[in-house]
């Protein structure tokens, strides 16, 4: 490796140590807003559960098929895809109906309009195929579910439901794959032109204000 090189790669873990660093600081953020489950009416909480689902089950795999498109390195394709293929293979769309079924939490017609505008904001995000964007978007998201489900466990088990495969798989803390996800933005930060903050963190914004609207219908 050459010197220059040397000082690329390192310049560029640095960033991702702050890109991680931000990110981390947003999923805090959003924890500490959330309401409380004792203190929501059973309606507050089955809209929750209800917009959750109408926001996951149909795109999470549109999202991570956009950012396997968008990618270039081999280290963001083969992480990628291990998720793909894991989302596929264990049908997590039907692990997300069965949890919304059993919460009693199927989204309606309104549960879907009221974070329309939102998703579709983060759909034509995702649509624009911007490498760097797209995995630091997946990487925030990735992190948040994780911490989120606790969250949807409660809410689903005080709509009397016991059926938690979805939350139990998607609440595993992996810190390898954690690690792996950071190495695949660090490989296409290499490959891609340097971004600004607001350009880096669009998709994080855009999903930041989708959680939101979840959590608390427009
Ligand atoms: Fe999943």
């Amino acid at each position: 490796m050459t010197s220059a090189a040397a000082g690329l790669v390192t310049s560029n873990e640095s960033k991702t140590a702050s890109i991680q660093a931000h990110i981390d600081q947003v999923t805090e953020d959003l924890l500490a807003s959330l309401p409380d489950p004792g203190q929501l009416s059973a309606e507050e909480r089955r809209g929750i559960l209800a917009r959750y689902t109408a926001v996951l089950e149909g795109n999470f795999i549109y999202w991570m098929t956009g950012a396997y498109i968008s990618v270039g390195s081999d280290e963001a394709r083969a992480k990628i895809m291990d998720n793909l293929r894991e989302e596929v293979r264990d049908c997590h769309p039907g692990m997300m109906r069965r949890f919304a079924i059993a919460a009693h939490a199927i989204p309606t017609d309104e549960d879907a309009q009221a974070v329309h505008r939102n998703l579709m904001d983060v759909r034509l995000f995702i649509g624009r195929l911007s490498a760097v964007p797209v995995v630091v978007t997946m990487a925030f998201f990735e992190g948040f579910i994780q911490r989120f489900m606790p969250y949807l466990a409660e809410l689903a088990q005080r709509q009397g439901s016991s059926e938690m495969e979805y939350t139990d798989v998607h609440g595993v803390c992996d810190v390898t794959h954690t690690q792996e996800l950071f190495r695949a933005l660090d490989a296409e930060m290499t490959l891609n032109p340097p971004l600004s903050a607001k350009e880096t963190f669009e998709g994080v914004e855009l999903l930041r204000t989708l959680i939101q609207n979840i959590v608390v219908a427009a």
